[in-house]
């Protein structure tokens, strides 16, 4: 069986290395740190089963070009996929579905007053979200009403975000542990995979702006397999039965951001994909046939189970200078290989190239996400600094609190 992965990041290398116990396969563009990666259209490629990586080409109808040629594909079509790129949607389908999520209202770049007087109904933490895709930065959440203010200007006179902004989404402050729930849809059904929490924000304790995630682990205690089942019943059951309701067959990874808020789980977001780092966390403790589970699911008849192993697992992601805000490229990246001899740990490469001279350089914010494997979270946290510490390059920025304490 030949699986083509459509992407060139971290999660895509996770899910390469996880297919390639059962079959063979290519990543396309790939990038210098996966083997297999082929820099060829994913159309001009041959391929059993297809899985798109990253949103974006979702959104953009790759999943239905290559299923409109006959492919199995896991990935939904662009309907679908629209619950992450627009925000307002997917707000109005979990409304229909009875899907608990923040309070909120959509406004247009017509209508900066409208919105400006909106937040002034809010009570105290403002949410201010772009309606479209914006690779996990295009959210302000603040207690500084002019700061509010002043994002909301400049993301509908389409300053912040360009296009992607002109139309926001401003929604309630909630509070509360976040957890990200994968489920695997086929279409009907929907199954969770293990829990997971990642560390949006740059810094650590928290601070800096929002990135697309800065690391992650797996199981998040709060949420073990029966409140993961329980979670996908109360949330993304529902939605997955008001798609259909719709017209719309969705196959592939549904993602529930979902804050454990004081009034119970409220849905922060939905992505329409596997996480970045989620999936450098979560694919590494599957244990079972991965290539079959999913190749199940793109066909429509999720009748397998996954199976996972009991050990925890723990990524940080290392980051070049300036990211998220001006990430700085070309930096010789040393230690790749002492990481990887670390036990128990693994590298997924993101945003890396090769220069002339064949050296790995930078070449993207997140640059590489280190996973480390083992029987406690606090085990795996170990594992994953201890690889952590072999890889270096000029003004590498990493967290240093990942799953500290849990
Ligand atoms: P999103 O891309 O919608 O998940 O938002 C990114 C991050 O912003 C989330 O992981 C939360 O940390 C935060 N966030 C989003 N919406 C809210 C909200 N309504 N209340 C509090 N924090 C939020
Ligand atoms: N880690 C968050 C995301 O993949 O959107």
């Amino acid at each position: 069986m030949r699986i083509c992965v459509v992407g060139a990041g971290g999660r895509e290398h996770a899910l390469a290395v996880a297919l390639a116990r059962t079959a063979e396969v290519v990543v396309t563009p790939g990038n210098a740190g996966i083997d297999a990666s082929v820099p060829a259209p994913p159309e001009d490629l041959e391929a059993d089963l297809y899985v798109v990586g990253p949103e974006a080409p979702l959104v953009d109808g790759l999943a239905d070009r290559l299923r409109a040629r006959g492919a199995t594909v896991f990935g939904p079509g662009a309907d679908g996929a629209r619950l992450e790129g627009s925000k307002a949607w997917m707000k109005e389908v979990a409304a229909a579905a009875g899907v608990p999520t923040a309070a909120h209202r959509a406004f247009d770049s017509g209508e900066v007053d409208a919105a400006l007087a909106f937040l002034c109904t809010l009570p105290g933490l403002y949410v201010v979200k772009t309606d479209g895709l914006a690779a996990g930065k295009g959210v302000l959440v603040t207690e500084s009403l002019t700061e509010a203010e002043d994002d909301v200007r400049a993301k509908l006179s389409g300053a912040g975000f360009g296009d992607a902004g002109r139309r926001v989404v401003i929604e309630e402050g909630m509070s509360g542990p976040e957890v990200s729930l994968l489920c695997l849809c086929d279409g009907a059904r929907a199954v969770p995979l293990p829990s997971a929490q990642d560390f949006k924000r740059a810094d650590d304790g928290d601070a800096g702006p929002n990135t697309g995630g800065m690391g992650a682990y797996s199981p998040f205690a709060a949420v073990d397999a029966a409140e993961g089942e329980h979670l996908t019943e109360r949330l993304v059951a529902p939605t997955l039965y008001e798609l259909r309701r719709r017209g719309i067959d969705y196959r592939g990874v549904l993602y529930a951001g979902l804050m454990l808020t004081p009034e119970g789980p409220k849905l922060l977001e939905y992505n329409v994909r596997f996480g970045d780092p989620e999936a450098q966390v979560v694919l590494p403790r599957w244990t079972g046939d991965v290539a079959a589970v999913l190749t199940a699911c793109a066909s429509g008849s999720l009748r397998v189970q996954p199976t996972f192993s009991d050990a925890a697992a723990v990524a940080v992601v290392c980051a070049s200078e300036g990211y998220p805000v001006a990430p700085r490229h070309g930096d010789v990246i040393d230690g790749m290989e002492e990481a990887a001899a670390v036990p128990g740990a693994h590298v997924f490469c993101a945003g890396v190239a090769e220069d002339e001279r064949g050296r790995l350089v930078t070449a993207g914010g997140r640059v590489l996400a280190v996973t480390g494997l083992g029987p406690t979270v606090a085990d795996a946290r170990v594992t994953a600094y201890r690889a952590v510490s072999a890889i270096t390059w000029p003004g590498r920025h990493v967290r240093t609190d990942i799953a500290a304490g849990v």
